[in-house]
């Protein structure tokens, strides 16, 4: 579902024409639509309602105030992985309290601020780690609210660099370990409060069938953990993929249609598969999405700056590149890619679309049929909400895009491009 569609032949973000936002603004621009995101929430708010559940956005799929601010005020909590990210949620008027705190790697310092800011639980992700907080907690004089991350082994049938519930990913404690682990929690850690229990098997899952697997696998197990240390919660992480093929006509349902031979997951799908094995825990279950909450809420704007017929291929040069945009060079990731202005002809040419950064892997789109398009068109990069802006970098020295919240016929920036200045900010001549 998203609220991008052509209107007399140009592409509106809402009721914005894109057009007219990168010629104002320039490119490369993200732009995000508030109902996009406010619609998503609420279906899965909505699917998960016979449920006692809180839906922890995953801050790291899109991280920009605005977009933090939109789902704190409908109600969500945050699962963040650093001090970072939990310092942006408070910024944006996001409650700690509703805030997990994951990753393999935290702190002293990350540590010491979530408990400081009171974040409702912090998942840890190896013995070693929980040892860590009891001990920084004590320090402080804090009792450290933690769930245990469980690796279920279970295969997402997802990209490889993004499958975490394997047994040779780097992610949570084996399956196996969970119960002797908690004892120790309980009989060694005074200064840890056990709280909850939490998996993630990968992301962009497009089948239900890996996450009734894995929660069919462990549910019997947070059963155990739950009558031994009577915990509060289950987080079931995030993970629902999204249709990255996506039809821009508005169907009969509005402005968007799913498209079920793409990608049959949809949230009623999931709910409806994993609902029944979590409701008898009679526990609260958390949520961790980030991509399903953002990516179809976003676009990338870029303008066609050359053409160039090689023998082999013809590559249309764009101005936005890897260091904007990395999925799909890092996960084969595949984005449409759709000119602003609706084209005339049904007419495709098949095209690299590749950036300006000087690498090979700096590409779109490889050879993808897309409509004919000459230099100074514009391009929407579609899906792109998610582990976009987050992931994009400096590097060639390329400062990062600004980013733009549509709502309604409202168009607000929402972070400034950068200066040459703001990139060489901090940095010093010896
Ligand atoms: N919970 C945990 C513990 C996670 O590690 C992640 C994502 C999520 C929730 C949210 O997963 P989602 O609902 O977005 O699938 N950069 C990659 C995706 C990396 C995902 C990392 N962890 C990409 O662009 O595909």
């Amino acid at each position: 579902m998203h609220s991008f569609r052509y209107t007399q032949g140009e592409l509106f973000a809402e009721n914005v024409s894109l057009q007219s936002l990168a010629e104002q603004h320039g490119t490369p621009l993200y732009v995000y639509s508030k109902a996009t995101i406010t619609g998503h929430f609420t279906r899965l708010d909505a699917a998960l309602g016979q449920l006692d559940h809180l839906i922890c956005y995953a801050v790291k799929a899109n991280s920009n105030l605005a977009v933090l601010s939109t789902i704190a005020k409908l109600g969500g909590g945050f699962d963040i992985v650093s001090a970072g990210e939990l310092y942006r949620v408070i910024k944006a008027g996001g409650d700690a309290s509703k805030c997990t705190f994951a990753g393999v790697g935290k702190t002293r310092d990350e540590i010491v601020y979530a408990l400081e800011q009171g974040v409702y639980c912090i998942n840890a992700e190896s013995e070693a780690e929980l040892r860590y907080i009891n001990q920084v907690a004590g320090e402080i004089g804090k009792k450290a609210p933690v769930a245990v991350r469980v690796n279920p082994n279970v295969d997402a049938k997802t990209h490889a660099k993004i499958t975490t519930g394997k047994s040779e990913n780097k992610f949570g404690i084996e399956f196996e370990n969970i119960l002797e682990v908690y004892g120790r929690v309980a009989a060694e850690m005074p200064n840890l409060q056990i709280k909850g229990l939490q998996m993630h098997i990968g992301s962009q899952l497009t089948s239900v069938d890996p996450f009734v697997e894995a929660v069919k696998k462990v549910v019997p197990l947070v059963q155990e953990v739950k009558d031994k240390y009577g915990i509060q919660f289950f987080s079931i992480g995030g993970g629902i993929g999204i249709n990255y093929k996506q039809s821009l006509d508005s169907g009969d349902e509005g402005w968007w249609q799913e498209n079920s031979e793409v990608h049959p997951l949809t949230v009623q799908a999931y709910a409806e598969a994993v609902v029944p094995h979590l409701a008898p825990l009679g526990l609260r279950i958390l949520c961790e999405p980030g991509r399903f909450m953002v990516g179809n809420a976003g676009v990338l704007l870029t303008k066609v700056l050359y053409e160039k017929r090689g023998a082999a291929k013809t590559f249309k040069i764009v101005d936005a590149g890897m260091n904007d945009l990395i999925r799909p060079t890092l996960y084969e990731g595949w984005h449409m890619i759709t000119p602003l202005k609706q084209p005339a002809t049904d007419a495709v040419e098949k095209v690299d679309v590749v950036g300006p950064i000087c690498e090979t892997g700096d590409f779109l789109a490889q050879n993808r049929e897309i409509p004919l398009v000459n230099e100074g068109d514009y391009l929407a990069v579609l899906s792109a909400g998610a582990y976009g802006f987050t992931m994009a970098s400096n590097y060639n020295t390329r400062p990062m895009p600004a980013e733009i919240l549509v709502d309604g016929d409202k168009a607000t920036v929402v972070r400034e491009r950068q200066t040459l200045e703001d990139v060489l900010k901090g940095e010093h001549i010896a």
